[in-house]
């Protein structure tokens, strides 16, 4: 297993790998790896010559300092998981003042709206951050293709906006959205949930199948209504947003337009654990 914790050290083995022609497959991840990321992973290794993972718990994405601080840090299993995988797998894990200098603060951009929809109302600052060291690691790694998952639709978008604007020649892939057996999408926080807060918050998933159903037969309002209600009823779980949105701008849609293509967002809390997830309706 190649570990690299400098930039300097892996920037000259991209170099190497540049100079040989050889593509390079990139999942930027923060360590508490679950299955979702190793599915990321399996994808960039089909697809890729040489496949870099980052495992950075960025500071500047996180809106108050008692959730970086709380964020899962589980760097061996990352590693053994990472590595029973496939040896090949190049780590990248600096420290924050290697990415950041002595100035840890986020640059601002504006990603054409994007990031004032949804998750951008809740978590001020996060796109920015977000936006900041995918653009350091990016210019560090140097990705042909980079592998993001669909559970964070909006930030997938906003990468896809970040890349477009920079002109940088890099595809960016994103990944069906992994799921437990009861279907809660798979996520580092799942880790905080009990076993059967875990369980219950399989509702969200469902209802989410349960909008599929309904979108196209019952208007916005009255699907956004039958959720509200039903999350109303339910004493497991907080809804902090529900959102039918158009795909590419994330505006919330009121009446869905022919030729476009639509998502359901959900955001909700079990206890103080924050989950979202999202369906394609068609
Ligand atoms: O999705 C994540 O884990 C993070 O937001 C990312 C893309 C690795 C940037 O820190």
């Amino acid at each position: 297993m190649q570990i690299y914790k400098e930039k300097q050290a892996i920037g000259d083995l991209i170099k190497t790998f540049k100079n040989d022609g050889l593509s390079i497959g990139f999942v930027p991840t923060m360590g508490a790896l679950h299955e979702g990321h190793i599915s990321l992973v399996k994808q960039a290794l089909a697809s890729s010559d040489r496949v870099v993972t980052s495992i950075f718990v960025n500071p500047t994405q996180f809106d108050n300092a008692g959730d970086l601080e709380k964020y899962p840090r589980t760097f061996e299993t990352d590693l053994a998981q990472l590595e029973r995988l496939d040896k090949n797998i190049i780590i990248f894990s600096p420290d924050p003042f290697d990415i950041y200098g002595n100035d840890i603060s986020p640059e601002h951009f504006s990603f054409d709206g994007l990031e004032y929809e949804m998750e951008g109302k809740f978590r001020k600052g996060h796109f920015d951050g977000v936006g900041t060291v995918v653009k350091k690691l990016f210019e560090i790694v140097q990705p042909d293709k980079a592998f993001f998952g669909e559970k964070d639709f909006q930030q997938l978008q906003i990468i896809r906006k970040l890349t477009e604007k920079h002109n940088w020649p890099i595809q960016i892939i994103g990944c069906p959205i992994d799921r437990e057996t009861n279907g809660l999408a798979r996520s580092s926080r799942n880790e905080r949930l009990s076993p059967e807060d875990r369980q219950k918050a399989a509702f969200i998933y469902e209802t989410l199948q349960q909008v599929k159903k309904e979108f196209g037969t019952k208007s916005v309002l009255e699907v956004t209504e039958n959720v509200k209600n039903e999350f109303g009823k339910n004493p497991d779980l907080k809804l902090e947003y529900f959102e039918i949105a158009n795909e590419a701008t994330l505006k919330s849609a009121t009446k869905p337009l022919n030729g476009e293509r639509y998502r359901a967002f959900i955001a909700a809390y079990s206890g103080d654990v924050r989950l979202i997830d999202n369906i394609a309706l068609n």
